[in-house]
């Protein structure tokens, strides 16, 4: 099947990234949220992040205009019925995905592919509740979704080779380089991201060097574009913590858990840089 029209459930950080590469490769986009205030936020979003693009002359007004033109928000799950895929980018909390699911299943087209782009609850469990686990699959973009080249697309023991192959022929035509794996917590890229950062942290607790020296560490010795400490900010503090629960909850791996210092943090509402402050502080910039 050829993906022609992309319903996208949630207009987050995430939710408004797939919306504008689905757009900008001349899909049809609709993308929902549950209220008008939500909505206006995020498309909000996509018209910056192509401003930014007008700005360094990847793409002129009218370019702009005719990504924009092909993305319709909207506050009513009706409207994604017709779509041939639907991503759902929604809080990362189980109840909330099935519910959603759920009403998605009665209202979408039978043939249709749903895909979470979960980055760390189970996608079997999600394919489970509905009825079409066959045409169910994991597509796990990164932050921020323009930039980052990589989409990791995930499959269950349910999902059939059709719609799999069809998951990673849509990653591909987004101009992301598609990487396959199984349903395992963490897939591959957090499976391998989130011990490093957890490592990090337990590194500036341990006084081994300053939160700078550790990130101009990484930064300069490995070449990676952000240090694991500016990388968790990014990301988010309470992000990271809630991943790395779901991982030792699986695996029951000290790797995985979470150190005393990142706990303090996300109660203390550090959250990195949505919030304004984390390992580092924003409120200046
Ligand atoms: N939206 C659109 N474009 C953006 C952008 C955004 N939010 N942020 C940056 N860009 C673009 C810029 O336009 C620029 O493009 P050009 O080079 O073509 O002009 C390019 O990205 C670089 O941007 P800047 O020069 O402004 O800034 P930078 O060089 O510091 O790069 C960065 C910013 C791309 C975020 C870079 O620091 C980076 O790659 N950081 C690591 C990000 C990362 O690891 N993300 C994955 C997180 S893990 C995850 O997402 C999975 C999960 O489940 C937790």
């Amino acid at each position: 099947m050829e993906i022609k029209k992309v319903g996208i459930c949630g207009c987050g950080l995430m939710g408004s990234g797939i919306a504008e590469i689905a757009s900008k490769v001349g899909m049809d986009v609709v993308i929902r949220e549950v209220n008008d205030d939500f909505l206006s936020k995020g498309l909000g979003r996509i018209d910056k992040s192509l401003s930014r693009a007008v700005k360094k002359g990847k793409l002129d007004e009218a370019g702009k205009k005719a990504v924009l033109d092909k993305i319709k928000g909207t506050i009513r799950t009706e409207d994604l019925a017709d779509c041939d895929i639907v991503i759902e980018a929604v809080i990362e909390n189980l109840d909330e995905k099935v519910k959603l699911y759920k009403q998605l299943d009665t209202i979408v087209k039978k043939e249709a592919i749903f895909a979470s782009n979960t980055s760390s609850l189970s996608i079997t469990e999600m394919g489970a509740s509905t009825n079409r686990a066959d045409q169910f699959c994991g597509l796990h973009f990164f932050n921020p979704v323009p930039v980052m080249k990589l989409v990791e697309v995930v499959k269950t023991v349910a999902t059939s080779d059709a719609a799999f192959e069809t998951a990673k022929a849509f990653g591909e035509k987004l101009g992301k380089v598609v990487v396959s794996c199984n349903d395992s917590p963490g897939f591959v890229v957090n499976r391998l991201l989130v011990p490093y950062l957890l490592d990090a942290i337990r590194a500036l607790e341990a006084g081994v060097a300053t939160k700078e020296d550790i990130d101009a560490g990484m930064k300069l010795g490995c070449g990676h574009p952000m240090g694991p400490l500016e990388l968790t900010d990014f990301v988010g503090l309470d992000t990271t913590y809630y991943i790395a629960e779901i991982l030792f909850d699986e695996f029951k791996d000290h790797h995985y858990a979470a150190p005393p210092l990142l706990k303090a943090m996300v109660k203390a509402g550090y959250h990195g840089r949505k919030t304004g402050r984390g390992f580092y502080d924003y409120t200046k910039k």
